[in-house]
């Protein structure tokens, strides 16, 4: 296709096409090279929230294929100070670039600027809506690690209502044979249409807002940060947050893997680093490979 909005805008058979690319990718980024593939092309890189991984590891993948990047990495920095709205600065930056990453607090504002310009547009992560290029690296994550994604039993932690990553992972691993728990506070349950969409396509998800109750079964601990900026009531956030802390203690007497998208707050405890059960820093190195896949194939393909 030619953008990246939702992960709904992949079919199973695309995922596993961009994964198959990911690993050919991979090589390259380890050994810190570059190749010229994208040579000449420009990404242009609209962050009007705070992004280290995604912001950084796009740029890196676009660099590692030959290509550069502009853009900003706050608003405060760009016309939108001045009162610039969204339309103007989508269609200036869409025609100085060869694609557009854009990551916004409002939900829908990459589908929106998508039907702004021309060039291809990749959702980097809008409100409390989408994160699929994370999701692409996460399934990338699961299928390094456990050489498959089918018959996994992932448990996804945390504040599943405002978590962009967990919905867009909820979706994708839909397309798999896999068993998904929710794990939450009761005010922050996967959103009611998910779960509704999920049931419809045959996928039943047990519910729960006790780990406990998922530890001995679960392959995956997809934990996720409660994300402070998106409460509209700051006490309720202060009531809720600390709901979960994931340590060694918990986990050392079963073979689960601890994913997580970072930045970590008080969710994941620092004890649990340097065990088996760790990958969440090896997942944040998937981010290159992966995007770079994605970039390779949205850039080529819209030539
Ligand atoms: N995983 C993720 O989106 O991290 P950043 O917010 O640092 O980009």
């Amino acid at each position: 296709q030619k953008n990246i909005i939702s992960i709904s805008d992949f079919s199973k058979d695309d995922i596993e096409y961009i994964l198959r690319l990911s690993d050919k990718m991979e090589p390259i980024a380890r050994s810190r090279k570059t190749s010229n593939v994208l040579s000449g092309k420009l990404l242009g890189m609209l962050f009007y929230e705070p992004s280290t991984r995604t912001r950084l590891s796009f740029e890196a993948s676009m660099k590692r294929l030959g290509g550069s990047t502009i853009g900003f990495a706050e608003a405060n920095v760009s016309s939108a100070t001045k009162g610039e709205n969204l339309t103007d600065t989508v269609k200036i930056v869409g025609e100085y670039s060869d694609a557009i990453v854009i990551r916004h607090n409002m939900e829908g504002a990459a589908r929106f600027a998508s039907g702004i310009v021309d060039v291809p547009v990749i959702n980097a992560g809008d409100g409390a809506g989408q994160h699929p290029t994370q999701t692409i690296l996460d399934l990338y994550t699961m299928k390094k690690i456990f050489g498959k994604i089918d018959d996994l039993h992932v448990a996804l932690i945390g504040d599943l209502k405002y978590g962009r990553t967990v919905h867009s992972l909820a979706y994708a691993l839909a397309m798999f044979d896999v068993k998904m728990s929710f794990v939450s506070p009761p005010e922050l349950k996967m959103p009611e249409g998910i779960v509704h969409d999920l049931n419809k396509a045959g996928v039943s998800v047990q519910q729960t807002d006790d780990v406990h109750s998922v530890l001995e079964d679960s392959d995956i601990f997809y934990v996720t940060r409660i994300q402070k900026e998106r409460f509209p009531d700051p006490e309720e956030f202060s009531r809720i947050k600390g709901a979960y802390m994931i340590d060694k203690k918990l986990v050392e007497d079963t073979d689960l893997i601890v994913m997580h998208p970072l930045p970590r707050i008080d969710e994941i405890s620092y004890d649990l680093d340097d065990t088996k059960h760790a990958k969440y820093f090896e997942q944040a190195f998937y981010g290159v490979p992966v995007r770079m896949a994605l970039l390779k194939s949205i850039i080529e393909s819209y030539e």
